[in-house]
């Protein structure tokens, strides 16, 4: 509470209040594209930051939204959030504004639309990424038991503290690359039609991989089991990893020769997998919605649609390294030099990206696995039994929300192409 109070600026009338994350250089874009769009529009806004973790981030709006407070006008929501504030009530309807849907993702629209209403429209998109050092391995690790060897290897001859680091603190991060390890062994957390599948042997396997990269290979170091995504990115960054999983963010950290000490020297990469599996990239990103109680809502929309624009996404593209969630990009060479990789391969990878569950449940959902998974993480509990009380729960969860079914929980595929496999 304490901390609510220092951090808000306090009401403004005369100003529409945005908050957002700033993590990389998030903040420094917003604030250059926010300014520009008061000069142009002569509306005052003010950017109320949010912290950069997810779960935090959703613990804030939630008490925000409940409370009924009529600011923030604009919303940063995470992908996975808008069945659940949609459903209740908190989030305006953008379709009376008339956005050009057709000029985004499909998938990502489909993502932000709720009972065939639209409440967010796509900001950018992130995918998880394997980054791994050039001048230490010949290749990325294309299986994880190459992964494993590889990295021992280069532990075993050097005095490089860390091997593969990844998002192991309990929070929304660790469920994003538990969903790509669990795709890379062929399991998922449910199965197409919604049934609860994350206590197969396959995802047995996925989690007992983890946990033994912790505890037995020692190619994970035990420090991962609190550090989010900037923690992996500072170790990577200063040179102390072989290998990490982070979204696109950190790419143009890592490129500043002023501040990384492996630019140059690093390459980025699909996640590896199984036999059984394939490689799976977690779709992750940002939509912007309007509260629904904003007492100015047409300007909270303008800058929705302002920020949204292709010029404005582009930028940050450049700026930030997020991926635009407009597909027309992608053709644009402006958008290859900004990222610094081929856009039409990424926009390939986009296409395959594996959601996280749609579901109004799903920061329950979550806030289940995230205790199982990081029990066995740190051996209190081994991943077999982990993943049985996991799957008990959020069976009786989906049974006891009504929303076992596959249709209920949007677990139904977009019409057309799209982000979702
Ligand atoms: C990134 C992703 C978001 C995900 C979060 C987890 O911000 O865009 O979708 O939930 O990371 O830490």
């Amino acid at each position: 509470m304490l901390w609510l109070a220092a951090c808000s600026p306090g009401p403004d009338a005369g100003a529409i209040i945005i908050s957002g994350s700033g993590l990389g250089r998030e903040a420094d874009v917003l604030r250059t594209q926010i300014a520009r769009f008061s000069q142009a529009r002569g509306i005052r806004v003010e950017l109320q930051p949010a912290p950069d973790s997810a779960d935090e981030r959703h613990q804030l709006y939630v008490q925000w939204l409940n409370a009924r407070a009529a600011t923030p006008d604009v919303l940063q929501i995470d992908v996975i959030w808008t069945p659940e504030f949609a459903a209740a009530g908190w989030l305006l309807p953008l379709d009376a504004f008339a956005p050009r849907v057709a000029e985004f993702f499909p998938a990502a629209i489909a993502a932000n639309s709720w009972d065939g209403t639209l409440f967010a429209l796509p900001w950018f998109i992130d995918t998880g990424m394997l980054y791994w050092r050039t001048d230490l391995l010949d290749a990325a690790p294309r299986s994880f038991a190459d992964l494993t060897s590889a990295t021992g290897a280069i532990l075993g001859q050097s005095d490089l503290p860390y091997g593969f680091v990844w998002q192991g603190a309990r929070y929304e991060g660790l469920m994003t690359v538990f969903v790509e390890i669990l795709g890379g062994f062929g399991a998922s957390i449910l199965d197409e039609r919604g049934r609860v599948t994350v206590d197969s042997e396959r995802a047995v396997n996925a989690l007992t991989f983890m946990r033994d990269a912790i505890h037995e290979h020692r190619t994970t170091p035990a420090a991962v089991l609190t550090w989010q995504e900037e923690d992996t990115r500072f170790a990577f960054q200063n040179g102390q990893a072989v290998l990490m999983r982070n979204w696109p963010y950190a790419k143009t950290l890592l490129d500043d020769p002023g501040s990384s000490k492996v630019a140059g020297r690093f390459g980025v990469a699909r996640m590896p997998s199984t036999p059984e599996g394939r490689p799976t990239a977690a779709l992750g990103g940002a939509q912007l919605a309007v509260n629904a109680r904003s007492r100015r809502p047409e300007a909270a929309y303008a800058l929705v649609a302002f920020l949204t624009a292709p010029e404005q996404m582009l930028e940050r593209a450049r700026v930030v390294g997020q991926f635009p969630s407009r597909p027309g990009l992608y053709d644009r060479p402006e958008l290859s030099e900004a990222i610094g990789l081929p856009a039409a391969e990424v926009r390939d990878i986009l296409q395959s990206a594996r959601p996280r569950p749609v579901t109004p449940v799903y920061t329950e959902l979550s806030g289940i696995l995230q205790v199982h998974v990081h029990r066995a993480l740190t051996r209190q509990t081994e991943p077999r039994a982990a993943l049985e009380s996991a799957a008990a729960e959020i069976r009786r969860l989906l049974a006891r929300s009504g929303l076992d079914r596959a249709e209920s929980i949007g677990l139904r595929k977009p019409a057309t192409a799209g982000l979702y496999p």
